[in-house]
């Protein structure tokens, strides 16, 4: 009966979520993603020499390129662990800025989601792939530049529809110390230009009054 009536007010909260983000999108012109129309993926150079377990641990979010899987999401920060099969167990936790904050239903408000990192080819071991379900095909997460224990340049781009010409950017830049730009932040979106990824798309990360954690799950 409790789980129940749980359930029935949860129900009523995700209504109120759907509604709150339909109007969230229909009354700003906020971007949903970076596409571009026509012209190819870059190829930009990675990390060379890239040193995975010095990778490892945890990372926030400091800027990102908007995108579909995390429209409205704050305070992410993600967690890597090398596990013993060599993959990365990756956990990445966020809040959704437009669903209710109820204690009675935490999921709504909380996402957490786990996932495995792999490179393809150890041959390029900077050029990483993440799953978050065993049946879909990984996402690119190519390591631009990291100094491990600063910052990090995470990009990746991929045909949207192969046949209208239409690619998705994501990018972000991670940071080791929460909300706080690296100190070359401006020779990082430099050097972005310079292989033919644009650094205006970020949009700066919310990390305003965010939870501590616990992602070890
Ligand atoms: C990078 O992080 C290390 C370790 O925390 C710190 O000693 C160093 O000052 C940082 N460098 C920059 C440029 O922020
Ligand atoms: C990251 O994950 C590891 C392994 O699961 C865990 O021991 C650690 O506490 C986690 N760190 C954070 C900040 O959640």
């Amino acid at each position: 009966m409790t789980s129940l009536l749980l359930l029935q007010k949860c129900e009523m909260a995700f209504q109120g979520t759907a509604l709150s983000l339909l109007l969230m999108i229909a009354s700003t012109s906020a971007q949903m993603a970076v596409l571009r129309y026509g012209t190819e993926c870059p190829d930009p150079p990675v990390q060379q020499n890239f040193d995975i377990i010095r990778y490892m641990g945890k990372w926030f979010e400091y800027e990102r390129f908007p995108n579909f899987f995390q429209v409205g999401t704050r305070c992410v920060m993600a967690n890597y662990t090398l596990q013993e099969n060599a993959k990365v167990k990756v956990v990445n936790a966020a809040i959704e800025k437009y669903s209710v904050d109820s204690s009675a239903c935490p999921w709504y408000r909380d996402r957490i989601a786990v996932g495995s990192a792999e490179a393809a080819d150890p041959a390029e071991p900077a050029k990483l792939g993440v799953r978050f379900n065993e049946n879909a095909p990984a996402g690119k997460y190519w390591v631009i530049e990291t100094d491990y224990d600063n910052y990090s340049v995470v990009y990746s781009c991929s045909p949207m529809s192969s046949m209208m010409q239409v690619f998705v950017e994501t990018g972000w830049v991670l940071t080791r110390r929460k909300a706080e730009a690296p100190a070359n932040l401006d020779e990082i979106h430099e050097r972005l230009s310079q292989v033919g990824i644009d650094p205006s798309n970020f949009q700066l990360s919310d990390h305003e009054s965010c939870p501590d954690w616990p992602t070890d799950d």
